[in-house]
């Protein structure tokens, strides 16, 4: 027999190549109150089941409490011959309370509903640090885009010009998929909000224990109602891993962006001397490093997410140990989201737009061409024939080294009787933003609706 929880029916202990192997203490250690506060509940439930009786029930609070305190301070570690979590802290409350006591702890549950409450545990907790963060950087947006009220911009489509937006009209273009990633988080919770606790290692217990009391006593909203799936699906971690690729993928996108807008070429920002970094060799660098760094990581939380999945294709029913590969990832996914966010908001938050840049910028590329061709609608041209007008409007443009407002009345005559003078009235940028004033368009009424409905969701602080 050897000492570990399963050295019963064993002659011998496990090789070093598979003690190794096995050894999950340096990932899963970080789990290790969410454990205690499991056990708390569990012996709860024992009492109730008339399996411990009030004395023991107290022996094993405070042994819990100490043990606790001894893991926070850093005094009780795993040691390198046990295998996970729930083996050093059972070791720890047996050096507490003693064996007698703390060897009735473990009845009626099994490491498999341990861990799949532990990993649920976890993630709600990181769920909301996460929400906050994000609520943060929407905060960010949301200043910057009312700070930046009216101010035009070149907007683009295959990144080339295409319309004139407001600049406050991009930024909560970067909003508003955070606000669903937040939702995102919401409705997951919903899923994850339930104990797979009571379900033992596949089957549930025969020892009359009430799942109910454990799920209440870790906050839980309710329990899982089959105790194969509890102990055996993961959808829940891969679920959550999924919406932190997202985020990232969000983040990524306005990264892209920030690094484009900060080169010499755009001069659209400067990036705040807080929140970019220097060259070794070039004295005159100013690097995005946060928005490359937040481009890179989506990379990553995108194979942590697809690395899960592959995990658990094709598993059968029910625990299998490729389960305890669904931690490193998803942990690393909820670290570099934390790591990332707040610098991310930071580089958001005191970035320093050049409006005179912007307001210039906009009217170029002749982004003003679709206005020409829906005045010409307007005016009764079919608008095939107006798209073509205004493409050799365009044309012409280009051969002379002109922009659509510089031709002359005669230069807009020649193309077509239908341009009149009067057609300058939309070669203007104002009048182009003014005019999209439709739900969703990017024109000033239209923004502050959006900023009104964003700012519900991130008060001014
Ligand atoms: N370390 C395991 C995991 O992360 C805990 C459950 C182990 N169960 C077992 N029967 N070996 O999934």
């Amino acid at each position: 027999s050897n000492d570990s929880l399963w050295g019963g029916r064993f002659a011998s202990g496990p090789d070093d190549a598979l003690a190794a192997l096995s050894r999950s203490t340096h990932f899963d250690w970080r789990l290790a109150s969410y454990d205690l506060k499991g056990t708390s509940a569990h012996i709860k439930a024992l009492h109730a089941a008339g399996l411990l009786d009030g004395a023991e029930l107290e022996i094993l609070e405070s042994a819990i409490a100490e043990l606790s305190k001894r893991v926070s301070s850093g005094a009780f570690k795993p040691r390198p011959d046990e295998e996970d979590v729930h083996a050093a802290l059972e070791r720890g409350l047996i050096e507490i309370a003693g064996p007698d006591v703390a060897g009735k702890i473990r009845a009626g549950r099994s490491r498999n509903d341990q861990i799949a409450t532990l990993i649920r545990s976890f993630l709600l907790d990181a769920s909301d640090r996460i929400s906050e963060q994000l609520i943060d950087y929407i905060g960010a947006l949301l200043d910057q885009a009312e700070e930046h009220v009216g101010v035009a911009m070149p907007g683009r489509t295959h990144f080339q010009h295409a319309q004139p937006v407001l600049l406050s009209h991009h930024l909560l273009a970067h909003a508003w998929p955070m606000v669903r990633n937040l939702q995102r988080l919401e409705d997951w919770r919903k899923r994850a909000n339930r104990s797979p606790y009571g379900s033992g290692a596949l089957a549930g217990n025969t020892l009359g224990l009430d799942p109910l009391i454990v799920a209440s006593d870790l906050g839980f909203a309710d329990v899982l109602e089959n105790s194969m799936d509890a102990t055996a699906s993961r959808d829940v971690v891969a679920e959550f891993s999924f919406i932190s690729a997202m985020i990232a993928i969000d983040l990524s996108r306005f990264a892209e962006e920030i690094i484009a807008w900060s080169t010499y070429e755009f001069s659209y920002v400067k990036l705040d001397d807080a929140f970019s970094t220097g060259s070794s060799i070039m004295p005159q660098k100013k690097n995005p490093d946060i928005a490359e760094l937040a481009r890179g990581k989506s990379g990553r939380l995108i194979g942590n997410h697809a690395g899960l999945l592959s995990t658990l294709k094709g598993l059968p029913l029910s625990y299998n140990r490729d389960l305890q590969e669904d931690k490193e990832p998803v942990f690393d996914s909820v670290d570099n989201l934390l790591l990332l966010l707040p610098a991310f908001t930071g580089m958001i938050a005191t970035l320093k737009f050049n409006r005179e840049r912007l307001e210039e910028l906009a009217p170029m590329g002749f982004s003003l061409a679709t206005d020409v061709a829906e005045w010409l609608v307007k005016k009764g041209v079919p608008f095939r024939q107006a798209h073509e007008i205004t493409g050799e409007l365009v044309k012409l443009c280009e051969q002379q080294g002109l922009q659509l407002h510089e031709l002359s009345d005669a230069q807009l005559a020649e193309v077509s009787v239908s341009l009149k003078p009067e057609v300058r009235q939309v070669m203007s940028v104002t009048q182009a933003i003014a005019s999209r004033e439709g739900l969703a368009g990017t024109a000033l009424p239209r923004v502050l609706d959006q900023l009104l409905s964003l700012r519900k969701i991130s008060p001014r602080k």
